[in-house]
């Protein structure tokens, strides 16, 4: 691990230093989507981490089954990012506005060497919500500068996930989603792909087939000159990582291109290897027009994230004046994250961290059917890349969900924490997102860990 000469890091820290970050956290600091009475005065601290593993303040070790939220794609503990960051704060941390520097410049090349589209051109932003943000925003200024200068409605999926920020929130309606008053004006939903409780009766191919015909729909009822955009993920995450047949993702391809409506995949989890593939809609053979990404291109080691446009959709942004992308973002592809980003590739690369998300994407859901020896396992969920779901259910013929006093959603991170696992999302829904370097043991400890925390939950339930 890394040596360093900040004290807080060599550690255990001393029961004085632990309680007082309890109390400056608990009277200053505004935990992201919690409730401050859930976690004042035992916010856990983590102070390093290797791997798939973290240890805590004082001393205890997990592995990180979530890999951050969803961005620790490579692991803990690469001090050779660290050296790129260091390298590049100590050159030039910043630019003069209106120009550039090497790891932005270099990291626009990789992007587009490893993007199917070669010609690929990308936008630079801080993170994910704005990069669904630019993504939208170019898609209408695309839909003005190619004769459709009506149209700003946009179609997404209702439970989608896309985004903390007012626009973005407007798409998916997440439920979990504080109420925000109107939406963004044209802001349109349609019917979500679940795999497990199929959203019409049919066999899933011809449901999934029906699911996307409802943009279709959508298009046509609102008029197609009015509809600039439709957005969805490969993979739902936020709706227990749903994995759609290969035909969905073709079928919403096929109508973008019918009715001239900008494709834009939602890889702010998915992209990077998380699917088997660099980029989620590969494994069905398909090539949306703007792919907004964050997370894993830097392995959440510094914030960035990125609107990828295929070399079409770039190209209507050149001209005079009036073709102009006016939209800025003052810290967006700042040179450390992308000299981050960079030396992160640079290790997907080297260690083929998307093949083994491939294989460990395999290994882990052959594992998981295991867990069906217990009776409230109702579905598993996974075998594209490193991204899996067990659900639980009280009943596996009617696929009852447990009602909400079972308590699962605090009893299942317990359960798994106590076995030394993290995680973010578990509770009628254990979702699986660990770093793509992880091995057979590691996934197999995941895998027990489950195990022996159903174990318990039955007995806590009696079931
Ligand atoms: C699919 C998807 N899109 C967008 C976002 C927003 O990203 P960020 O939290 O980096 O703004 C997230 C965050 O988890 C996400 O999962």
């Amino acid at each position: 691990m890394t040596a360093t000469t900040n004290p807080d890091i060599t550690h255990p820290l001393s029961g004085e230093r632990i309680e007082e970050l309890q109390q400056i956290a608990g009277d200053h600091l505004f935990m992201h989507a919690a409730q401050t009475n859930d976690w004042r005065g035992k916010l856990r601290v983590y102070v390093r981490g290797e791997g798939v593993w973290v240890e805590t303040a004082t001393g205890e070790r997990h592995l990180d089954a979530m890999a951050g939220l969803w961005y620790k794609s490579a692991g803990y503990g690469r001090t050779e990012i660290a050296d790129a960051v260091y390298a590049q704060m100590t050159a030039i941390d910043s630019p003069p506005a209106g120009s550039s520097t090497i790891p932005q410049i270099e990291l626009a090349g990789k992007v587009a060497e490893l993007y199917p589209d070669h010609g690929a051109r990308s936008f630079f932003v801080s993170g994910g919500s704005e990069a669904v943000e630019t993504a939208v925003k170019m898609a209408k200024k695309y839909s003005q500068l190619k004769g459709k200068g009506g149209a700003f409605k946009v179609i997404s999926r209702r439970y989608s996930y896309h985004g903390g920020t007012a626009m973005s929130v407007s798409l998916g309606r997440s439920p979990a989603a504080d109420p925000m008053g109107p939406e963004m004006p044209g802001a349109l939903h349609v019917t979500n792909w679940n795999s497990y409780r199929l959203p019409f009766v049919g066999d899933p191919v011809d449901v999934a087939i029906k699911c996307a015909n409802e943009f279709e729909e959508v298009i046509k009822h609102q008029g197609p000159e009015t509809v600039a955009a439709m957005i969805a993920e490969p993979v739902s995450a936020a709706y227990g990582i749903q994995i759609p047949p290969a035909e969905y993702w073709q079928r919403l391809r096929e109508i973008a291109d019918k009715y001239n409506v900008v494709l834009i995949a939602d890889e702010v989890i998915t992209g990077f290897g998380r699917l088997g593939e660099w980029f989620g809609p590969t494994n069905w053979g398909v090539q949306p027009d703007i792919t907004a990404v964050a997370k894993a291109i830097t392995s959440g080691y510094a914030p960035l994230g990125a609107a990828i446009a295929t070399k079409k959709i770039a190209d209507a942004f050149i001209g005079g004046p009036n073709e102009t992308f006016r939209h800025l973002i003052t810290f967006g592809g700042h040179p450390i994250a992308s000299a981050a980003a960079l030396a992160n590739l640079k290790i997907f690369e080297r260690e083929d961290l998307v093949g083994n998300s491939r294989r460990m994407g395999t290994y882990l859901y052959e594992q998981l059917q295991t867990l069906f020896s217990h009776n409230i396992v109702g579905d598993v969920r996974g075998g594209l890349g490193l991204l899996a779901a067990v659900e639980l259910v009280s009943d596996r013929k009617s696929k009852s969900p447990f009602p909400a006093a079972a308590g699962l959603a605090t009893k299942m991170p317990k359960m798994l924490f106590d076995r030394n696992i993290v995680t973010f999302r578990a509770g009628d829904v254990i979702s699986l997102c660990p770093p793509l370097s992880i091995n057979k043991e590691e996934i197999d400890f995941i895998v027990d860990a489950i195990d022996g925390a159903l174990e318990e939950l039955e007995i806590e339930l009696g079931v």
